[in-house]
């Protein structure tokens, strides 16, 4: 048995990615392993998004580089390198030039074929085989079915790339045109994972409700709303969720999707990345501020428990202290449970990256501690809100201590408690007891387990 490591960087969709390139690997006899150094492949799949997260790529490189030579000088074993995901598609040749002992680079597309790259890299000959086509084929259609069980909690990419173009994002580039994978082939992959275990499942797509598709009787088109109600149905389904969203397409079918479907998590990770119309404008959301609260607001009718999340930028191109000030009036009206917040980064080949009115560093930087400090407020306040609440929990895994469980709530809460093994793929009543920033508690005292199975 030959033993492949993968790392992956950057968001589900790569984590998604990476558990599919194991399965297309495991028939040619690969198994995993975490150990780096005793890997006889081993896959860095990487993220474009921010400059930071492609320099990684350069650095894991490096220190791959002496494994690979230790492995030959020490026990005469070829270690094969290949870098995946959108660092391989965007700077390929970059690679093969920097890093000449990387065997493959794969683009997100192509990784279905990694068995043919493997019988064509040559360790000896100090040259990448490169694939980083954006092919004819759909690489869904070549993924193995028969696949390892993937935990009580499991993501499902139904759709992939990206036709929005928001300037600073390399997201078309890196990851192509927008793609939906058919209703009859996620319905499946739904019930074959439900037929594993797993009990809860997450959509994912760059743009996941843009997803559209076109039913096996062929009448008529779903939207991502409707392809939740049939997800709902499947007998052992018991949680669903989606990520990640953009404003324009929430439409009223998938609005009212979390009001119909008890499954539907209430939770919704839903980027705005600004307060501010004109910032907006020059992003190219094609929506404003007033826009985004007017869904909320819908969403909030139709569900008012509902979880929210969202993405921000500060420091994009032109950004003024008072359209930062509308980014902070909107995250003050709205009120997330969770975000993620970043300083723009000029990204090769977008259209922002050349615009005027760059942002100096000092300036990002401070927006970015004000933005984070209220969030955090707010995060550490909706946490707050559930002490003394109780609520269902997916036990998904143990924790990084001993005899602790953790698993997620239905607002996307990390929740640790102690409790045995056996317990994982439950959804238990617990009653939670202390909330911090990041993670809810609860004492097994108050666990219930006697949860369904
Ligand atoms: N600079 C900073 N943040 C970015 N994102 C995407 N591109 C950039 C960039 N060039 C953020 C957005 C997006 C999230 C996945 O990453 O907020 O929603
Ligand atoms: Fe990038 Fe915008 Fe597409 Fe999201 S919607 S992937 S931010 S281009």
């Amino acid at each position: 048995m030959k033993k492949l490591y993968i790392k992956t960087f950057g968001c589900q969709m790569n984590v998604y990615d990476s558990e599919r390139m194991a399965d297309v690997l495991a028939p040619t006899g690969y198994t995993p392993t975490q150990a780096p150094e005793d890997a006889d492949m081993v896959i860095l799949n990487t993220c474009h998004i921010r400059e930071k997260a492609s320099e990684k790529v350069f650095s894991d490189l490096g220190r791959l580089r002496v494994l690979k030579q230790r492995a030959q000088d020490q026990q005469n074993r070829q270690m094969l390198i290949a870098v995946a995901g959108c660092v391989a598609q965007a700077e390929g040749e970059e690679i093969t030039r920097r890093a000449p002992y990387v065997d493959m680079v794969v683009g997100p597309q192509t990784y279905h074929r990694l068995p043919e790259l493997v019988a064509k890299a040559d360790p000896a000959a100090r040259k990448s085989v490169v694939d980083t086509e954006f092919p004819e084929e759909v690489k869904f259609d070549f993924l193995p079915e028969e696949a390892s069980p993937r935990g009580p909690a499991a993501f499902l990419s139904v759709q992939e790339g990206c036709d929005k173009f928001c300037s600073f994002c390399v997201v078309p580039y890196t990851r192509g045109a927008e793609f939906s994978r058919p209703a009859a082939q996620i319905l499946d992959e739904a019930r074959r994972l439900v037929a594993g275990g797993t009990k809860e499942i997450t959509l994912l797509g760059q743009n996941v409700n843009a997803w559209h598709g076109t039913p096996a009787d062929n009448r008529g088109e779903w939207g991502l709303g409707r392809l939740l109600r049939e997800l709902a149905e499947i007998d052992g389904l018991e949680r669903l969720r989606y990520t990640t969203s953009h404003p324009l397409d929430m439409d009223e079918a998938l609005m009212t999707a979390h009001r119909d479907i008890p499954a539907l998590m209430p939770y919704l990770h839903l980027p705005v990345q600004s307060g501010s119309d004109s910032i907006l404008s020059a992003m190219n959301r094609r929506h404003t501020a007033d826009d985004y609260r007017r869904i909320i607001d819908r969403l909030r009718t139709l569900r008012p428990d509902i979880a929210l999340s969202g993405d921000f930028i500060v420091g994009f191109p032109g950004e003024s202290d008072k359209d930062f000030a509308d980014t902070i009036k909107l995250v003050s009206d709205v009120g997330y449970a969770s975000a993620y917040s970043f300083k723009y980064s000029a990204r090769p080949g977008t259209p922002a990256s050349g615009a005027d009115g760059q942002i100096d560093e000092q300036v990002k930087s401070d927006r970015l501690a004000a933005l984070q400090q209220l969030l955090d407020a707010q995060q550490l306040a909706f946490n707050k809100k559930c002490e003394g609440m109780r609520l269902p929990v997916l036990i998904e895994k143990q924790g990084s201590r001993d005899g602790q469980m953790t698993g997620r709530s239905p607002f996307m809460q990390s929740v640790y408690l102690s409790g045995e093994a056996s317990w994982i793929g439950r959804i238990m009543d617990l009653d939670i007891t202390e909330a911090r920033q990041n993670s809810l508690l609860c004492t097994p005292a108050a666990a219930s387990t006697k949860g369904a199975a």
